[in-house]
């Protein structure tokens, strides 16, 4: 095999790693936050794409789509609860929720919610 060759076999191969590491990890991501958001009845004020009692996944993402501290904002807002950013009905707190789920959550509704199934 010509040295261009295997330059060229090395390039792909560490390409397609470069590719396929960081979205496996997404993915098993996305299907963690989507478990801990059945688990803890998010889904049942919280839709994906509408509106229920709460604002929709895909809205919450659109609004804080350009605000630095929203991750950690949104983190304090879901473990204390609370009104005001969407309207008047308080969200409850979800004081069982720690750090780590709270911001695998987060950081999913950010990226609006893939991989729901
Ligand atoms: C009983 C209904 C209810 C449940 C259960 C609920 N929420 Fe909410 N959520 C709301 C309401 C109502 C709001 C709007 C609050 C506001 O206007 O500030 C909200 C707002 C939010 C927001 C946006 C906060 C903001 O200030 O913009 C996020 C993110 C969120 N909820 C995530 C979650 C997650 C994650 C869970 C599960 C751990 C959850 N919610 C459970 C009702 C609920």
């Amino acid at each position: 095999m010509s040295a261009m060759r295997v330059i060229v076999k090395i390039v792909f191969i560490f390409t397609a790693l470069a590719y396929f590491i960081p979205h496996a990890h997404a993915d098993s991501e996305d299907q963690k936050a989507f478990t801990l958001a059945k688990q803890n009845a998010c889904l049942g004020c919280h839709a994906l794409d509408r509106k229920i009692v709460g604002p929709s996944f895909q809205s919450v993402a659109q609004k804080y789509k350009s605000n630095p501290n929203a991750q950690a904002f949104l983190k304090n807002k879901i473990a204390k609860g609370g009104a005001g950013s969407w309207g008047v009905v308080p969200m409850p707190a979800n004081s069982k929720l720690n750090e780590a789920d709270l911001s695998l959550l987060v950081s999913w509704i950010l990226r609006g919610t893939p991989s729901q199934n």
